[in-house]
């Protein structure tokens, strides 16, 4: 697939993810959602990708939220298809991609753009970033999960002070309350996602996609974590990276993961 409106690089197994029309504050429209899908995919798919790098274009905005212009005459009916469609092929492929995906927050993340830095797993954000769910100002509410993985990331008091009155949070009151992992000033940004990724690649591949798996169940309705989590471990002494693992332990060496 040929993308449009985001670039997409594959260095040292990490894919490089910039949502790419600037112009528009990175604004999500279809068709950018699209190319995200296609995307997060092939990053889930392929064996060269360790990790995953999502940023915006540009100095001012990571994503200002889904593109309003493409919405507005919406009925109840595209409003929930809409969602619907974004949660499975973007934002919950997302959160369940078996790599690591971390957003590096480089300005604005609004709406359906910061319910896109949450459905990664990692977020770090520059100083200068202004983060909100001012969807209420619209007359609608979060419909990329907001609602769900705010308060699963702040809690409920702050989730439903912060998408009722609208207000944008700095950086900084943001990584207080839990919401990003970092700030770093803007410069640092892409170097400070690449030191986590790069720390990460280090790692067993198989444990780090179970323990993502993991993770991703705990709260989650329908889905008993505890088993997740003893399944996948036990799973893990199935692999070759804990045989390499446990044996450069042993050997006193640094392990070389493969991934199998
Ligand atoms: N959807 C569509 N277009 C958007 C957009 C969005 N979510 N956010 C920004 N844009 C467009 C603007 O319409 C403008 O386009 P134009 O130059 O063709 O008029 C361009 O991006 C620049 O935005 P502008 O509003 O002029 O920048 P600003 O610095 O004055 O304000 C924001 C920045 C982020 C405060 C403001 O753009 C904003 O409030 N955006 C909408 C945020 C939002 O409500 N998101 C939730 C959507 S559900």
């Amino acid at each position: 697939m040929t993308y449009q409106h985001i670039l997409s690089e594959l260095r040292e197994n990490i894919l490089y993810i910039t949502i790419n029309r600037a112009q528009k504050l990175n604004a999500l429209n279809k068709d950018t959602l699209t190319e995200l899908a296609d995307a997060i995919a092939f990053a889930t798919q392929s064996h060269e990708v360790r990790g995953v790098l999502l940023t915006g274009a540009g100095e001012k905005a990571f994503v200002a939220g889904a593109d309003i212009s493409e919405f507005s005459s919406y009925t109840v009916e595209q409003g929930e298809t809409l969602a619907r469609n974004g949660h499975a092929t973007v934002f919950d492929a997302i959160e369940n991609c078996t790599k690591p995906v971390v957003a590096a927050i480089n300005g604005f993340a609004l709406g359906g753009g910061l319910e896109l830095a949450m459905a990664c797993h990692i977020r770090i954000a520059a100083d200068t970033a202004k983060m909100g769910l001012p969807e209420v100002t619209l007359g609608l509410i979060p419909g990329y999960g907001g609602t769900q993985r705010l308060t699963a990331l702040v809690g409920k008091g702050r989730a439903i002070e912060m998408i009722t009155t609208a207000d944008m949070i700095s950086a900084e009151k943001a990584e207080r309350i839990g919401l990003v992992n970092a700030v770093v000033p803007l410069a640092e940004l892409i170097g400070k996602a690449e030191e986590i990724l790069n720390k990460i690649k280090l790692r067993a591949p198989l444990a780090v996609s179970a323990a993502i798996k993991a993770i991703n169940a705990a709260g989650t309705d329908g889905q008993n974590g505890f088993e997740i989590e003893i399944e996948a471990f036990g799973k893990c002494f199935g692999t070759q990276d804990f045989k390499e693992g446990a044996s450069a332990f042993l050997e006193k060496r640094k392990a070389v993961f493969k991934g199998h």
